[in-house]
């Protein structure tokens, strides 16, 4: 996660979900994440104009440079990605579903570091139910 992180990202993207690491999408996904908010996942994640503008520039500024985080998300979505399916295609689809994954946005049900955007296979457990 780098250093520069505003306050309003933690504040505002970070309640119903894990604050997601820039990286891990592409400027233009993070625009189209950026530009939709009022209609956010089947929810309405609008927030004020100054924090909107503050996240999308650093989102945008921190976004994936390397070619395989930098494809255009699918949805939105970095779970859609090609390289995100690649990594996980060993999960079973009825593992996502278990009772403390539930989404496979859900990243720190299995990586302990996903809050600071620690990835590392030696930090990987998929839980048993
Ligand atoms: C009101 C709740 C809420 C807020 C606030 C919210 N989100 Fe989300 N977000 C969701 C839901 C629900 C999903 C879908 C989760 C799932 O599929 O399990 C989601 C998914 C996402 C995804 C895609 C995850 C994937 O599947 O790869 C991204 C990226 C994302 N949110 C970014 C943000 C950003 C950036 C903000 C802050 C501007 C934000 N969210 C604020 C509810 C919220
Ligand atoms: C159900 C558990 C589970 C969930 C949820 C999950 N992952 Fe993973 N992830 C894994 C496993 C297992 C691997 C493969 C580890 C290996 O290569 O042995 C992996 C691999 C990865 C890798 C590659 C690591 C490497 O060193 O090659 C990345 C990056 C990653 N996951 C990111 C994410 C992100 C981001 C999310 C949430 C949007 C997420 N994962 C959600 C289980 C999960």
């Amino acid at each position: 996660m780098p250093s520069d992180m505003p306050k309003s990202y933690d504040a505002e993207c970070a309640s119903c979900h894990m604050a997601y690491p820039p990286g891990l999408l592409s400027d233009k996904s993070w625009q189209n994440v950026m530009g939709s908010l009022s209609k956010h996942f089947g929810t309405d994640a609008s927030i004020e104009q100054k924090d909107q503008l503050e996240i999308t520039n650093w989102l945008r500024k921190n976004a994936a440079t390397r070619q395989k985080y930098s494809e255009l998300a699918p949805e939105n979505r970095i779970t859609k990605t090609s390289w995100f399916v690649r990594k996980h295609d060993e999960i079973k689809a009825d593992v996502w579903k278990r009772q403390s994954i539930k989404s496979p946005a859900n990243c720190g049900a299995c990586h302990s570091g996903a809050a600071e955007g620690i990835f590392s296979e030696k930090n990987v457990a998929v839980p048993a139910k």
